[in-house]
C-alpha cells in the first residue's frame, strides 16, 4: 500500500534500464519504496541496475519484458502482480529512433511506433486492469513534449508520443473513481542514454529533476506533470503558433 504521503512501497518499472526510471526508483527508495521490479529486455545493464538499487536497501527483482511482444504482456505482468500488490507502475520504455534513417526505412519507423505506442497500449491496459483488480495504485506514463506538436526534425517519435499521451489521458479518465490513478509525465529534453550525443535543447533537464517531479505528482495525485514546469506554458504557445511560422522555428 502507498504510505500516508501517497508514495509507493512497491514499484514496477517497465523499461528497467531507463535513466529516468532509475533516477525515479532511487528517489522513491530513499523515501519509502521497499520492493522494485525492473522489467526489461534481459541484459547486463538490467542486472547491474538491479544490483545498484539493492545497495540502497530495496528488494529488487528483474523480469524479462519486451514492448515489441504484446502477446507476452499479460503473462509477464501477471507474474509480478501475483507476487503481491504493486503500488505504482512506471511505464518508461521507449526509443527515439533515427528520424532521417526512419523516413527512408518504413519498417524502422514502424518499430518506433510499435515500441512507443502499441507496446504501451498493450502494457498500459494490462497494468491498468491489474491495478484495478487490486483496487489501488498509480500508473505513471512517460510521455514527452514531443507529442504536443509534431516537429519536422522528429515527427515519427513525436507522433508515437502523441498517441501514447492521448491513450494515457483517456485511460486516466476511464479509471477515474476506481482508486487507480494515471499520471502523464511530459518531460522536455532530458540528458540520458536516449539523448546521448544530441545537441542539447533549450530548457534541458536531468533524470533527477524528472524523478523529483514524479514524486511530487504522486504525492498530489496529479494527472499531468511537465518537466520543467515552464514547458506547460511554452507548449501552450507552440501549439497555437501558425503552421507557416512553426515550420521556420529552429526546434
Ligand atoms: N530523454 C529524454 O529527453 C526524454 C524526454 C521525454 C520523454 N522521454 C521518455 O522517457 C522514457 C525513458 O527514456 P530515457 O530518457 O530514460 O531513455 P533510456 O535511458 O534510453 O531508456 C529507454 C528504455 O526503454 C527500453 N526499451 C526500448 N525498447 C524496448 C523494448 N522493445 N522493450 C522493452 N524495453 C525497451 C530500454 O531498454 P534496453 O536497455 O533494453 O534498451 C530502456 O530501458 C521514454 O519513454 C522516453 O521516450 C525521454
Amino acid at each position: 500500500m502507498k504510505d500516508a504521503f501517497g508514495l509507493p512501497q512497491s514499484l514496477l518499472v517497465l523499461g528497467g534500464t531507463s535513466g529516468i526510471a532509475l533516477a525515479t526508483a532511487r528517489r522513491l527508495i530513499v523515501r519509502r519504496t521497499r520492493t522494485v521490479w525492473l522489467a526489461g529486455r534481459p541484459s547486463p545493464a538490467l542486472e547491474s541496475a538491479a544490483a545498484e538499487l539493492r545497495t540502497l536497501g530495496a528488494d529488487v527483482h528483474t523480469v524479462p519484458f519486451d514492448a515489441l511482444d504484446p502477446e507476452s504482456h499479460e503473462t509477464v505482468l501477471g507474474k509480478v502482480f501475483a507476487e503481491g500488490d504493486v503500488d505504482a507502475v512506471l511505464l518508461a520504455f521507449g526509443v527515439l529512433g533515427d528520424q532521417a534513417n526512419d523516413e527512408r526505412d518504413p519498417a524502422a519507423a514502424v518499430r518506433v511506433a510499435q515500441t512507443n505506442y502499441t507496446g504501451a497500449v498493450s502494457a498500459g491496459l494490462v497494468a491498468a486492469r491489474a491495478l484495478q483488480t487490486q483496487g489501488h495504485g498509480s500508473l505513471v506514463v512517460l510521455s514527452s513534449v514531443a507529442g504536443g506538436r509534431a516537429r519536422r526534425s522528429n515527427f515519427i517519435y513525436g507522433s508515437s508520443k502523441a498517441g501514447l499521451d492521448a491513450f494515457a489521458q483517456g485511460l486516466g479518465d476511464a479509471l477515474h473513481g476506481t482508486g487507480v490513478h494515471v499520471m502523464v509525465v511530459r518531460p522536455g529534453f532530458v540528458r540520458t542514454k536516449m539523448t546521448d550525443g544530441l545537441p542539447e535543447a533549450p530548457l534541458a533537464t536531468t533524470p533527477e529533476a524528472v524523478a523529483t517531479a514524479v514524486e511530487l505528482g504522486l504525492r498530489r495525485r496529479s494527472e499531468t506533470v511537465w518537466v520543467p514546469g515552464v514547458l506547460r506554458v511554452v507548449m501552450s504557445a507552440l501549439r497555437h503558433t501558425p503552421r507557416g511560422l512553426f515550420r521556420r522555428l529552429p526546434i
